[in-house]
């Protein structure tokens, strides 16, 4: 995964433009730091979804987990994650959830709202 700053203006609806869709292959993770908030950009069958970089369980660095059939798997504990809502997946009893953000192809740009409007 690739890690890089961005810094934009936010839209009438508080999206930000991320990366050029190009730029995300299917299949494929993208790390990135955009407006101050560490995102992991996710292409998986033909949608993009925007999740924090930060596991949920005790803050691990997600972007140097594994990404695997829609999930990411943290490098700590191995706890497991949908990218599509944040459920965890293993283990199958927890409760907590992956921070997931809107996104968006628009103008092939992606595109994330990183805040509330
Ligand atoms: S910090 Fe990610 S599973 Fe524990």
């Amino acid at each position: 995964m690739n890690l890089f700053r961005k810094k934009s203006q936010p839209d009438a609806e508080g999206f930000v433009t991320a990366v050029a869709a190009a730029d995300l292959p299917e299949g494929q993770t993208l790390s990135l730091v955009l407006n101050g908030v560490k995102v992991i950009l996710v292409r998986w069958q033909g949608s993009v979804y925007a999740v924090s970089s930060i596991c949920p369980h005790a803050a691990a660095d997600l972007s140097g987990g594994e990404f695997y059939r829609g999930k990411i798997e943290c490098p700590d504990h191995g706890y497991c994650f949908d990218v599509r809502n944040g459920r965890t997946l293993w283990p199958e009893d927890e409760m907590i959830r992956l921070k997931c953000y809107p996104a968006k192809e628009v103008d092939e740009q992606i595109k994330v709202r990183v805040s509330t409007p």
